[in-house]
């Protein structure tokens, strides 16, 4: 009896825990729809079709869907790399994005993941902040001596 009440518990808190989990990944694919409407779309289209030879795919890109470093990197720093993106080049040049907040770089990448046919984990704002690593200080913040 007191088995079955435990097992009925866990059941429980774990099914609270998974919903919990979704509901996250769905209000951050909210925001995150947001942020690539206004600062995306215009390169990598609104089916992430991007634009052949021009801006890279974000449906099923190997790098969107297997490697969180390296997209973080992109929106931080921007990407010109001209490097093959699953076997093909891509001319135009993507700026920094570093002046969105480590939520909305979050956000925006979360949404990429799980749009366009992708599905994959959230990036969290944590994840993007380690990668930005400390934020340097303005002139107007630095005290004069
Ligand atoms: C001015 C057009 C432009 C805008 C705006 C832009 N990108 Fe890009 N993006 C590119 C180009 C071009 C590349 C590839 C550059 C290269 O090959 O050197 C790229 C590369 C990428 C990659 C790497 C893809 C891969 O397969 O490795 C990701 C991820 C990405 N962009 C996400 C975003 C996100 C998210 C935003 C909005 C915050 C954004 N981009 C805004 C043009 C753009």
């Amino acid at each position: 009896m007191k088995k079955k009440l435990i097992t009925a518990m866990a059941l429980f808190s774990f099914g609270i825990m998974l919903w919990a989990q979704t509901n996250n990944l769905s209000v951050s694919v909210a925001r995150g729809e947001a942020v690539y409407k206004k600062e995306c779309l215009s390169c990598h289209q609104v089916d992430g079709g991007g634009v052949p030879h021009m801006n890279p795919p974000l449906a099923q890109s190997s790098n969107v869907l297997k490697d969180k470093q390296k997209i973080i990197t992109v929106v931080l720093k921007g990407m010109s790399d001209r490097i093959p993106l699953d076997d093909e080049y891509y001319s135009n040049v993507m700026a920094s994005h570093s002046y969105l907040t480590d939520q909305q770089i979050a956000d925006v990448l979360t949404y990429v993941r799980n749009s366009f046919g992708n599905k994959a984990t959230a990036v969290t704002a944590a994840e993007v902040k380690a990668i930005r690593g400390p934020v340097k200080k303005t002139t107007s913040q630095v005290k004069k001596s």
